[in-house]
């Protein structure tokens, strides 16, 4: 006689019904948050080659931008800045009139507490030399004198409007300088968001056209190495030891192990960058006609979803809001 299987796994899995029913993971607009590329000095959007359905905005596209991202429910948008002008120290970024500023203002405004408006704390858009901080003489990047100008870039985002600050420049002891620096200013109400965990990675290609980085050589000496994943962890926790009110790990994909560390530890919300590189591959795999782009894209944001991330930072974050409004399942 045949010993047919007593436990069946598939029984749950024979109707959509049943199938939707037990699923252990979804994902809601509310989760959900958008960069968005703001350039200096221009009159219409830009699309961007290497990020397609991506452009860079002027400032004028922010209120319909946030409207739309309103509208679809999602959690926020994080901003980014292209000035026209950098020099070494980056000083656009402290100006109020600087590109990234004058973007929070106009987006806070237009946002009026329907979303979160979040801006990007670095200065490698704004530096000459495209590194996340200021350098010493001997050209390496010197930690501690760029605490001093990411403090004064935090107070300008703040005054701007920024409900939540990006830091993500992966320099020793930033959280704490930005923390104590907004505290002594009145604005213990601003939140930190730490780009805890952030590697040097080749998936950040794509941004870089995007900010159009004048970088040359790497972010190795700040970034953390792919190699280590323990590493990670002990980024998260220095960083909710100085103050961090979120902790987050970049890219998204390839450190979903990272994540899952993290998340399990975390005594503060864990959130998840599915970086540019993560967006070109499907966007261009489907281009060339070798994946259901809505499955892939669907796909890659429960695996996050699973691995912890309690909110995703994602270019597709408008798109998949409004699929999930209208009620249709992501895979
Ligand atoms: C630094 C920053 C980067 C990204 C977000 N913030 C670039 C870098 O570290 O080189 C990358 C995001 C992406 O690739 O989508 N300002």
């Amino acid at each position: 006689m045949t010993a047919f299987p007593v436990r069946r796994p598939r029984r749950l899995r024979r109707t959509p019904a049943l199938r939707r029913l037990v699923a252990e993971h979804d994902l809601t607009p509310r989760r959900l948050v958008l960069p968005v590329f703001v350039k200096e000095g221009i009159a219409e959007a830009q699309p961007i080659a290497s990020m397609p359905g991506v452009s860079q905005h002027p400032v004028e596209d922010l209120p319909g931008i946030v409207d739309r991202a309103a509208a679809a429910g999602i959690g926020g948008i994080m901003l980014f800045g292209v000035p026209e002008h950098r020099d070494a120290n980056g000083s656009a970024a402290v100006d109020p009139d600087g590109i990234l500023n004058r973007a929070i203002a106009v987006a806070a405004t237009a946002a009026a507490g329907r979303l979160t408006v979040q801006a990007d704390l670095c200065l490698d858009e704004f530096t000459d030399h495209g590194h996340c901080g200021v350098l010493a003489g001997d050209g390496s990047v010197d930690n501690d004198r760029t605490l001093e100008v990411y403090a004064q870039m935090a107070l300008a985002q703040a005054s701007a409007g920024a409900d939540i600050l990006g830091l993500s420049g992966m320099m020793d002891g930033q959280v704490a300088a930005v923390r104590a620096a907004l505290d002594a200013a009145g604005r213990s109400d601003v939140v930190v968001l730490a780009y805890a965990a952030k590697y040097a990675s080749a998936f950040y290609g794509p941004f870089r056209d995007a900010v159009e980085s004048t970088l040359q050589g790497d972010r190795r000496t700040y970034q953390l190495d792919p190699t280590n994943g323990r590493e990670g962890v002990q980024e998260a926790l220095v960083d909710i030891d100085e103050g961090a009110d979120i902790v987050m790990v970049k890219p998204a994909g390839p450190y979903l192990d990272v994540l899952a560390e993290v998340a399990a530890v975390s005594t503060v919300p864990v959130w998840a960058y599915q970086v540019s590189g993560e967006y070109a591959m499907i966007e261009h795999a489907a281009d060339a006609g070798v994946i259901d782009r809505e499955r892939a894209i669907g796909e890659s944001l429960l695996g996050i979803r699973r691995a912890g991330a309690e909110a995703i930072l994602t270019y597709w974050a408008l798109e998949v809001a409004e699929w999930l409004r209208d009620g249709r399942p992501l895979a």
